[in-house]
């Protein structure tokens, strides 16, 4: 990948993974004219109403703006009657209700799928904003529709202090060292722990790709029930060789040195570790948006092979894999997923974010049948293929 790359304003991915992920801002103008009017303003609304949808209201109030209110989901038409003057809309997850949102995902293949969250929007009208705050995660701020102004001030950590009494982690200020306003198509990277502060210009549409990292509490919390869950780990431990006595009230160091050494030896020496983390990796972030599936049979299948088909994943659902001892090992949606050897190869490449047809290649039983399952699990998806859509 070291070609230059229009996202990034013709860097190469290495010359932007070295020099500014997670560390500097990056500003892109017209980096991404696909995303212009996917959706209107109308759409927002629209979608923030549905069932299951996860959006916020945000609002500040008329005669003090510094006092803020939030609506989190379900939102009801009511909660957008009697609005201040200003306000914010956001909606999560707008990639699992629309493919060519979805499919803007592969403008970044230098970062690996597993450190995706999902494409949120921001509707605001002229002076809305969230707030002056910063997050814990990288984010590709693009500007959809109208325009916003952005300001980046100062890196912000676990000890920077919030305003107090607020329902949003707002800053008290910032030391504005950016401030430019972006249009439709315009691209803005700001890396984890960078202040900044998005005021609409106009009636405005914004999109945070966002990207994040797990924390070790979640790990740790995923490691202990899959280790707790092992049914062998349940019999008592063996006592420790006892050659002198000590005081009843005291449990030696000795003691415990020989449990925690116990507990360390099935961390270390037990793929459990590694398959507790590609559970939690694979967990689909909104699994109430993973659709139901209409069940599906091989024979099904094949009457649909070489029919301008393609096959690919479902939004909504999270598709990775990992080598284990020199085999591909896949998991979806938190669990392993076990499929034929002949397979293995495109499922590969469906995890790497590639459609593929759906021809004679795939006509084998045992390859129908994976297929079958991975559609009616709705881990992967059969779409009418691109060119045949058109
Ligand atoms: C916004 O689009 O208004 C908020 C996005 C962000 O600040 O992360
Ligand atoms: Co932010």
């Amino acid at each position: 990948m070291s070609e230059p790359l229009a996202i990034l304003g013709g860097l190469t991915a290495e010359q932007f993974l070295t020099e500014y992920w997670q560390k500097k801002p990056l500003l892109v103008r017209n980096a991404m004219s696909e995303i212009v009017d996917i959706l209107e303003p109308n759409d927002v609304m629209e979608l923030a109403l549905e069932d299951n949808v996860t959006a916020r209201l945000i609002k500040q109030k008329d005669r003090n703006p510094n006092q803020w209110s939030v609506k989190s989901s379900p939102l009801i038409k009511g909660d957008f009657q009697k609005m201040p003057k200003l306000w914010t809309l956001l909606v999560q997850a707008v990639d699992h209700y629309s493919f060519d949102l979805a499919a803007l995902w592969k403008k970044f293949p230098f970062i690996p799928q597993w450190r995706r969250d999902d494409i949120m929007v921001s509707y605001a009208p002229k002076g809305g904003s969230v707030g002056q705050h910063f997050d814990f995660y990288d984010v590709f701020l693009v500007q959809g529709y109208g325009q916003r102004r952005w300001q980046l001030g100062q890196m912000c950590d676990e000890s920077t202090k919030f305003v107090p009494n607020q329902p949003l982690r707002l800053l008290p200020e910032m030391n504005v060292h950016f401030d430019e306003i972006l249009a439709p198509g315009d691209l803005l990277y700001v890396p984890p722990g960078l202040s900044h502060y998005g005021v609409a210009e106009d009636d405005c549409l914004t999109y945070s790709f966002g990207f994040r990292m797990p924390n070790v509490a979640s790990m740790m919390d995923r490691v202990s029930d899959y280790f707790a869950d092992q049914q062998n780990l349940k019999n008592p431990l063996l006592d420790i060789i006892r050659d002198q006595t000590s005081q009843i009230g005291e449990i030696t160091t000795n003691e415990l040195a020989y449990l925690k050494a116990k507990v360390l030896e099935q961390l270390q020496h037990s793929n459990h570790f590694e398959h507790a983390l590609m559970s939690l990796m694979s967990e689909a972030k909104y699994p109430e948006n993973i659709p139901e599936a209409d069940e599906i049979e091989t024979e099904d299948l094949s009457a649909v092979l070489d029919s301008g088909y393609e096959l690919c994943l479902e939004p909504a659902s999270r598709l990775l894999y990992t080598l284990e001892d020199n085999q591909l090992l896949f998991w979806a949606n938190g669990e392993a997923c076990c499929i034929s050897e002949a397979f293995e190869n495109s499922l590969k490449k469906l995890a790497d974010g590639e459609s593929l047809a759906f021809d004679q290649h795939f006509n084998h039983e045992e390859i129908l049948q994976d297929i079958a399952q991975l559609l009616n699990e709705s881990i992967l998806m059969l779409l009418p293929s691109a060119e045949d859509s058109e």
